[in-house]
């Protein structure tokens, strides 16, 4: 197969959802189609479990499935079709901003009881502010739930969307009678039994056909046509540009559990996704098609066993071949480096691969050359944007427990940091080391691992910081902004990439500052 071919037949995406909104059940389903798994239960959730924040056991647990769910790969009809893990746990909210850099279009998923949550909103607006396409789907129609057109309302209104359903449902709960696919206009059945794997589908040529009574019953039949109708004169028709430009959202309605509406969702996605997408880089932009290769780390996962400490770093081919022992150029470190095993991952497995192509994710390892955001090109000197940090919610004080380890805990801090496990600011004022988290987990998990794999020990401190907020002046000579730093110096602080960084100790204190200092910018991510 030709490399344009290669490149075409490429979807990467992420599920995004709150917790236990059906994620894993999905994932689970949509690589049952493609065959890549034999049995349900074969996707592990990486779900944290209630209470079990201080148990290491968990932590662990936790780790390493996240490095066997990171990239599942398959093949459904003649698409290659990249997964990439986004935890929907809030304290790794982290890591799936970053893996939202790396994917060409997203899913969300939506509990049609419970309709759109906390985590679905912050995920949804980072995919919004970078145009991400978007399919929803609103899952567990299986059980009572949010009347279809109210759900669809708060989809637009709560997360931005401008939504199109592509199919809709017919009854929910009990009365769940199937669904009606106005895309392909038939009618799937539901029966309940999800050891089918396709659901008894009826072509339906006209709304108004006695066909459909006689399948669902006049009463159900009539609000269908009623419902039908409502749904084409509210809604616009489907336009697969506004899709791929973020401007509209085509929705599905099904239960991941009963593997029900889950192959329409399928079929339409690999039809209507984008192929892997040309990136930004800080010097131009990057076409898959060009022939050089070029890719970014977006992850990095630490060994699950702590005495070998090398990592594996999960770099997006942005554009041509990666391959095999070919020399690249780490862009950061200006080294040029070869890889011989790089990993390729599906479903069950990881396997060592000669050639990967745009829209791919390889598994390098890592002794510790790589940070999130770093490139590799073939010679080219680019820098790709887009894997920002964002405030963090926690902030302590580290201090070091162990006086003759400092060494030790310098290095673990710092790769632990390269990792993205938290983020590292060191105050203008003294040096002293602030960590910030998003949850208060990552603090738990940065001791244990500190002192498991480094043989470190550290304490912490509380810090009272409302947000970090990025500096951004356009004239750093001014008296303004001399002024600021002599005033503030107290709350300044360094980022790992020296950038200037205001640690805000309450949003008063933050509104107060903006108005006195109205020349300076304060940005809640790195990137601005
Ligand atoms: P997540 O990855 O988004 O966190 O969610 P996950 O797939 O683990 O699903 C959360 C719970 O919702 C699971 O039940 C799952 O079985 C259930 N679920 C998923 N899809 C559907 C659906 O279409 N209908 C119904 N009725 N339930 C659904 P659980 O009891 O928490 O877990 P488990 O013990 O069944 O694994």
């Amino acid at each position: 197969m030709s490399f344009i071919s290669e490149i075409k037949r490429r979807r990467t995406f992420g599920i995004i959802a709150h917790p236990d909104a059906g994620k894993t059940t999905l994932t689970e389903k949509l690589l049952l189609f493609g065959g890549a798994i034999q049995e349900a239960g074969a996707v592990k959730s990486n779900k944290i479990k209630k209470g079990a924040t201080s148990d290491f056991m968990e932590i662990e647990r936790q780790r390493g499935i996240s490095v066997a769910t990171s990239v599942l790969a398959f093949e459904y009809e003649g698409t290659k079709i990249n997964i990439l893990d986004t935890p929907g746990h809030k304290d790794f909210a982290e890591d799936t901003f970053r893996t939202l850099t790396a994917v060409d279009s997203v899913i969300v998923v939506v509990d049609v009881a419970k309709g759109v949550e906390e985590q679905t909103e912050k995920l949804v607006e980072v995919c919004r502010m970078r145009n991400i396409p978007m399919i929803v789907f609103i899952n567990k129609l299986d059980r009572e739930g949010k009347d279809a057109f109210d759900l669809l309302d708060e989809v637009e209104q709560k997360l931005g969307l401008h939504v199109i359903p592509m199919s809709f449902p017919i009854g929910m709960g009990y009365d769940f009678k199937g669904i009606y696919n106005l895309w392909e206009k038939n009618i799937n059945l539901f029966s309940g039994n999800s050891r089918k794997d396709i659901e008894e589908t009826i072509e339906i040529s006209d709304l108004n056909s006695k066909e459909i009574d006689e399948l669902i019953g006049e009463k159900a039949a009539n609000t269908l046509r009623e419902e039908i109708e409502l749904v084409e004169g509210i809604y616009p028709d489907f336009d697969r540009e506004a899709y791929l430009n973020g401007d509209q959202q085509p929705v599905f309605f099904g239960s991941a559990l009963n593997n029900f509406g889950v192959r329409e969702l399928l079929d339409c996605f690999v039809e209507i996704a984008p192929k892997p997408r040309p990136k930004q880089s800080e010097e131009r932009i990057v076409k898959p098609e060009e022939k050089d290769f070029t890719g970014f780390v977006f992850k990095i996962h630490a060994n699950m066993d702590p005495n070998h400490r090398d990592r594996l770093a999960f770099i997006k081919i942005v554009s041509g071949m990666f391959e095999r022992n070919k020399p690249y150029l780490h862009v950061r470190n200006n080294k040029k480096m070869k890889f011989s095993s790089p990993n390729a991952f599906f479903a069950e497995k990881k396997e060592i691969v000669d050639i990967s192509y745009p829209g791919d994710i390889v598994g390098i390892h890592d002794t510790g050359n790589f940070k999130i955001g770093d490139t590799l090109t073939q010679g080219e000197i680019i820098n790709y944007k887009g894997v920002p940090s964002f405030s963090p919610e926690h902030f302590r004080y580290i201090n070091n427990a162990d006086p003759l380890k400092s060494k030790q805990l310098y290095k673990g801090i710092d790769q632990l940091m390269d990792e993205g496990v938290a983020q590292l600011f060191t105050l203008e004022l003294n040096g002293r080391k602030v960590i910030g988290t998003v949850g208060a987990l990552q603090y738990e998990v940065i001791q244990y691992r500190l002192e498991h794999e480094y043989g470190a020990k550290c304490t912490y401190e509380n810090l009272n910081v409302h947000k970090a907020c990025w500096v951004e002046a356009d004239d750093i000579k001014n008296d303004e902004y001399k002024e600021f730093i002599r005033v503030k110096a107290r709350y300044l602080a360094k980022d790992k990439h020296d950038q200037l960084v205001f640690l805000a100790d309450s949003p008063f204190s933050l509104q107060m500052t903006q108005q006195k200092y109205p020349s300076i910018k304060f940005h809640y991510t790195s990137e601005f």
